[in-house]
């Protein structure tokens, strides 16, 4: 029987944990950790996931900040006020919402944040840390599936986990943190031959591909855990994830449900780092 895991509930339950911290840091030392999101333009699915990030800040006692910004914005503007905010005390984690539109050069605006304020881990600072073995800020989605394993008691010495997808945001920094815990690690993509052949040797399989329902049972080895990173619409404008989730629970040991998995835990991360991020610059 596969166990589903509740990311919902779990983010819930580290979220109520963090807002009594707030509180403590509050009390203790007059700061409220600071969040601002910065949306530019209006694509549908990143006003979404701003507006959740939003009620989750305050739900935590957060001071929250959305600077919705126009599609026609031009870089150099957008980095002014990148710049006003990592001078802001008030201000403890900036977050550029992706992706930019294609006028903007989105390496250059993850250069002009404070990495002390990177609380999505994109910095090439963090990044460095991350792949030297020390991470500070790490990007949340990865940071949010490692949170799972532990709550699961999810053993990942030894074991073989394969990723499909190798962006900034979930692919690589993922294969890093599974590495510090001595998992042997392949990095799947689009153009890696023979995909079901490689995933099916996976203990861990773990999936952010972008495409709904891409994950078949032909994909996943038998008491596998399988890890749905998937955001997409169908056509019916439902929310399904990268794997096709019936046919893969019959075979996973453990599985993350579309929506509930992943998701809350991205955003229990983001709220988990601002506030360490405002904890540094108490004792600074
Ligand atoms: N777009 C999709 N996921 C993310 C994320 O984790 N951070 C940012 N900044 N943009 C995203």
């Amino acid at each position: 029987m596969v166990t589903v895991i509740d990311g919902k509930a779990l983010a819930q339950k580290i979220q109520s944990q963090l807002a009594e911290k707030v509180q403590k840091l509050k009390s203790e030392h007059g700061i409220v950790p600071g969040l601002v999101v910065i949306l530019v333009g209006d694509n549908p699915a990143s006003q979404v996931y701003v507006r959740n990030k939003e009620r989750s800040a305050l739900a935590a006692g957060f001071k929250s900040e959305t600077v919705r910004l126009s599609e026609s914005i031009c870089q150099e503007e957008l980095i002014t006020i990148i710049q006003q905010y990592n001078l802001d005390q008030s201000i403890h984690g900036i977050l550029v919402q992706l992706p930019l539109p294609s006028h903007i050069n989105d390496k250059k605006i993850i250069l002009a944040i404070d990495p002390k304020k990177d609380v999505d881990g994109f910095h090439p600072m963090n990044t460095g840390h991350l792949w030297s073995g020390r991470p500070l800020m790490v990007p949340c989605t990865p940071a949010g599936i490692m949170e799972m394993f532990s709550e699961y008691g999810i053993d990942l010495e030894g074991k073989h986990a394969v990723i499909i997808g190798r962006s900034n945001i979930v692919g690589k920094p993922m294969a890093q943190l599974l590495l510090d815990k001595n998992a042997t690690v392949t990095l799947t993509h689009s153009r890696t031959r023979h995909l079901p052949q490689v995933t099916s040797q996976a203990d861990i399989l773990i999936v952010a591909i972008g495409q709904g329902h891409f994950v078949t049972a032909d994909f996943v080895k038998e008491g596998a855990v399988v890890i749905d990173v998937g955001m997409n619409r169908d056509d019916n404008g439902k929310l399904i994830g990268d794997v096709e989730y019936e046919q893969v629970a019959e075979k996973a040991s453990y599985l993350t449900p579309v929506p509930g998995g992943v998701g809350p835990m991205t955003i229990t991360m983001l709220l988990e780092q601002t506030y360490q991020a405002a904890l540094r610059s108490a004792s600074q």
